[in-house]
């Protein structure tokens, strides 16, 4: 079995000056919920996530040896960064950053050689409820792998994309399912023996033709920032009365989305996805302290949802982050319809209207 010491490298063959990289990564939107970690960003049971395609991050990083960069003015024994969000200077964000590069610097030995610009932008807004960590992080994790990877040439593309995922996962939990592939598994599942607790791994089997780039119409009911961050939410199930079913839970939802990805159910895909959903919202209604993250509105939408598919048969559902916005997924045959339906029905429930539609991506790009 694979450890995180096997991530941490000896030596390096090769030195780099300065340069830089740009990498893409999507957010991904989990079918099976992550929530409750144990240290060390540990899943407390595994999770599954469709890797969206629109919504993304988009980070390039520079980097300079620090001995050729005097006028730098940066001190040898500490990270040094510059970090800039769409091109301007965004000091809110360095903490997260700087926090990142401690809990990874033992697997990327070189960070405290190099100045570092990083200048990121997403493709949706930010703090929209739609994991915008996810897709940072792991588009940094990318980076700092091309960099690795410029000074071990010989690294395997496993170990590559194992690594990126691994770092992201440090960064943010979820943003480990960002790296690659269209539906990603982390955390150790019985049924799929390439899982991981420390890294995402793209679904090993065939998946059935119904999922063949399905559709997730993101509806911004709430775009305002998260009421509970997600520390304090994966915190909340410590001691939670309800945690260890709900963890022995996700393992069997996950198994039976393995037969699913097979079989093409939707009908059975619609009551694991709806029902990880409520569960997630359910846990946060039953902690202490508690929380309500649906707004009116999410209630709206889902019983738009539910009266829309019961009348139509048309195999549409939802899903929620830990948030209020509502992910519609549906197969890409009855796109048609079902953006009707959201123009017709449920738009009205959007804040300023406003929705985003992806679907189903690849993971992170080298621009
Ligand atoms: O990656 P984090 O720590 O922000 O946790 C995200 C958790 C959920 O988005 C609610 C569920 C998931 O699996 O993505």
């Amino acid at each position: 079995m694979i450890s995180a010491n096997d991530f941490i490298p000896s030596k390096y063959t090769h030195s780099v000056e300065s340069g830089f990289f740009q990498w893409s990564a999507p957010s991904n939107i989990a079918l099976v919920k992550y929530w409750g970690k144990k240290d060390n960003q540990i899943p407390a049971n595994p999770s599954v996530s469709f890797t969206l395609n629109n919504c993304k991050t988009i980070t390039k990083l520079a980097f300079a040896k620090k001995n050729i960069s005097t006028a730098l003015n940066v001190t040898a024994n500490n990270f040094s960064f510059d970090l800039l969000f769409e091109g301007q200077p965004k000091e809110d964000f360095k903490p997260k950053i700087q926090k990142f590069l401690e809990r990874i610097e033992i697997y990327l030995p070189f960070l405290k050689d190099y100045h570092f610009t990083i200048d990121t932008e997403n493709t949706f807004p930010h703090s929209s409820g739609i994991a915008s960590s996810a897709s940072g992080m792991a588009a940094l994790a990318m980076n700092l792998m091309s960099l690795e990877k410029a000074l071990n040439p010989e690294m395997t593309e496993d170990y590559f994309y194992q690594k990126a995922s691994l770092l992201a996962r440090l960064g943010s939990g979820s943003a480990c399912r960002s790296v690659k592939g269209q539906v990603v598994v982390w955390g150790n599942h019985a049924n799929i023996s390439e899982s991981s607790d420390l890294f995402g791994v793209e679904f090993p089997r065939a998946i059935h033709a119904n999922f063949t780039n399905f559709q997730d119409t993101i509806l911004l009911v709430d775009k305002g920032e998260k009421q509970v961050s997600s520390t304090l939410g994966h915190d909340l199930m410590h001691n939670h009365p309800f945690a260890e079913r709900r963890f022995a839970q996700a393992h069997e939802n996950l198994n039976q989305l393995i037969a699913i990805f097979e079989s093409g159910n939707l009908d059975e895909f619609i009551k694991i996805v709806e029902s990880e959903a409520l569960t997630l919202h359910a846990m946060m209604m039953t902690s202490m302290p508690y929380f309500i993250l649906m707004k009116p509105n999410t209630l709206e939408i889902i019983n738009a949802i539910w009266k829309f598919r019961n009348e139509t048969k048309i195999p549409v559902c939802f899903t929620l982050d830990a948030g209020a916005n509502v992910h519609v997924l549906y197969p890409e045959n009855v796109s048609e319809k079902v953006l009707q339906f959201i123009q017709n029905e449920l738009v009205g429930y959007c804040q300023n209207g406003q929705y985003i539609c992806d679907k189903i991506g690849n993971g992170a790009v080298l621009i």
